[in-house]
């Protein structure tokens, strides 16, 4: 038995686009052990996203298989699926999907609401986060009030609030300058020191990528694709 966390074995990922289904992962593989922080890189189109929406099974993949801790994705039904993604995972999106109707406190305490957990200590959790990402006073804005960097450390602290065992992120220091983002990866090796967080973050940025204990380089592909039919 080793101490991976995720194995990632032989993923294929077709889109279908007008007649023909471009292949963005081709028998993918690989390995992650618990408590590592993996840096995905490689050109705009070479599938990061998509990688961590399969391994976040918000998508399934056309072949292939996504283990996580010992189960197959594929043998959870849609209830269970969501389960592990609020239990489980803390995702950072590249389009943020804050809620706009919500303040950025309650942003923060969503995920602790679905999942139950929202008493005293979890309220105190997210705002010491809130802290920690450089916003204790602005629990209360919405987020169209916020800078774009502002919005993005919300997303990461939301990410981060239920103590998830995996963190996935999509560019989480795009719109950050550079000490903002040097706060935002001191944040995440501290919770993987403090209660062996596991991170896979997708990223253009050298200075993220070095961070990381290993760079997986993702390579663009041929658009020739397969026929849809
Ligand atoms: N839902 C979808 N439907 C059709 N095509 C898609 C979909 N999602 C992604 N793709 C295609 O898959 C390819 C990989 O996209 P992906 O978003 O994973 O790239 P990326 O490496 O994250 O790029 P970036 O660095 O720009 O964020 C792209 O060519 C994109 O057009
Ligand atoms: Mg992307």
């Amino acid at each position: 038995m080793t101490n991976a966390l995720i194995h990632v074995q032989r993923l294929t990922k077709r889109y279908p686009e007008g007649a023909v289904r471009r292949t963005v992962l081709d028998g993918f593989d690989l390995t992650i052990q618990r408590g590592e922080a993996v840096a995905l890189m490689g050109p705009s189109g070479s599938g990061k996203s998509t990688l961590l929406n399969l391994i976040g099974a918000m998508e399934r993949p056309d072949s292939g298989a996504v283990w996580f801790d010992g189960t197959d994705l594929a043998e959870l039904d849609e209830t269970e699926r969501t389960l592990f993604r609020r239990r489980r995972l803390g995702f950072i999106f590249q389009q943020l999907n804050l809620v706009p109707t919500l303040t950025v406190l309650e942003n923060l305490l969503l995920p602790l609401e679905l999942n139950r957990a929202l008493d005293r200590g979890a309220r105190r959790r997210a705002q010491a986060l809130l802290e920690r990402v450089g916003l204790p006073e602005r629990g209360d804005s919405y987020p169209e009030r916020l800078s774009g960097g502002e919005r993005q450390r919300v997303a990461v602290a939301r990410a981060l609030v239920h103590g998830p065992d995996l963190l996935l992120a999509d560019e989480p220091t795009g719109s950050l300058d550079a000490q903002t983002a040097g706060v935002v990866l001191d944040l995440f090796d501290e919770l993987r020191r403090e209660y062996g967080m596991t991170a896979v973050i997708a990223t253009h940025a050298p200075d993220v990528a070095e961070r990381a204990d290993r760079v997986v380089e993702l390579r663009r592909r041929a658009h020739a694709g397969g026929s849809a039919a």
